[in-house]
């Protein structure tokens, strides 16, 4: 399919995945409630959980939010826009509430992609799109990742994406604050905002909705290490794949080199959760919280069956 066709669809209310540069994207017309409607029911993805919208931009943005108040905003639109920064705005009217799932915000992004900001340019049309994956399956990074939740949806090919990791959403209502952290980290977002912290998670109403629902749950049981040594003499005695940086990959059986990078580990992270082999357990060997290594962590904590 080429964006022209996908271009099609979208405009007559079907869904459409497509590629952003942080993971593939479940897309709609985020103006026709109707079309919203069947992202959820595909995902199976709870009614309390809002989408993203994605524009190309600011002109499009002002079709979706009431206002795009204060300096924080236009400074983090400035330095990381169009890229995996979602920030969250007053709702316009214009939006039917399935978007926010009646929550009075929107969260907004411009996604760092050709091919994706040439979808929404064609379509002429602001686009919800959740993350491509069946609810509390790990993040799609290929189109192959999608087909396989969602067979029979038209998937825009744009091949891997290049963050592998989903956007970080910010609040700045208040004390500017990371709601879910993501591909830009809280160092870049500093260099901007020096006053920007990471909100408080309450597990039982977390200001972003979706941080309360089960998330990237792999398909088998998952070990989260600290420790190379620990890892080492566990994967011995038991059945296991393990998921590491090239630099600790020698020696093991089963391996998934991950890459030589921080960065890199984030772009290979989804795909390898994927990894499916018959009674295993899958052992990670976590990064130090810091830069892209936190986002990396909070993925790991959540998909956790144990923290080793
Ligand atoms: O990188 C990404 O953000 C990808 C690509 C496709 O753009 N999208 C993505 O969407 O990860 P999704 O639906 O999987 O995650 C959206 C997150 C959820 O945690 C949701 O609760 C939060 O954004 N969110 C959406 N609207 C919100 C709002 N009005 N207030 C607070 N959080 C919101
Ligand atoms: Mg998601």
């Amino acid at each position: 399919m080429d964006v022209h066709e996908a271009a099609g669809l979208l405009r007559r209310g079907e869904v459409v995945a497509f590629p952003t540069e942080t993971v593939y994207g479940l897309g709609a017309n985020a103006l026709d409630a109707g079309a919203v409607r069947k992202i959820y029911a595909l995902k199976g993805r709870p009614a309390d959980n809002p989408c993203i919208v994605h524009v190309d931009s600011t002109g499009m943005l002002k079709a979706v939010v009431s206002s795009v108040r204060g300096e924080a905003a236009r400074r983090l639109m400035g330095r990381f826009w169009p890229g995996p920064l979602t920030i969250i705005f007053p709702r316009s009217e214009a939006l039917p509430r399935v978007v926010t799932a009646g929550l009075e915000t929107v969260a907004v992004r411009m996604p760092n992609h050709p091919v994706a900001l040439e979808l929404i340019r064609r379509t002429g049309l602001p686009l919800a799109a959740p993350s491509a994956n069946l609810s509390g399956r790990p993040s799609p990074t290929t189109a192959a990742h999608v087909e396989i939740d969602f067979p029979g949806v038209p998937v825009l090919d744009g091949g891997p994406c290049g963050e592998g990791v989903e956007s970080t959403v910010v609040a700045l209502d208040g004390r500017p604050r990371i709601l879910r952290l993501g591909a830009v980290t809280l160092e870049h977002l500093r260099g901007v905002l020096p006053g920007i912290g990471i909100a408080e998670q309450h597990p039982d109403r977390p200001e972003s909705p979706g941080m309360k629902h089960q998330h990237y749950a792999p398909s088998r049981p998952l070990v989260v290490f600290s420790d190379i040594e620990r890892l080492r003499e566990y994967a011995r005695e038991n059945d296991v794949v393990v998921l590491c940086k090239d630099e600790f990959a020698a020696g093991f059986d089963h391996v998934i080199a991950l890459g030589m990078t921080d960065e890199e580990m984030a772009r290979n992270l989804y795909g390898a959760l994927r990894t499916d082999c018959a009674g295993c357990e899958i052992c990670v060997l976590g990064v130090p919280k810091e830069g892209i290594g936190r986002t990396i962590m909070d993925r790991l904590e959540r998909a956790a069956t144990r923290i080793v």
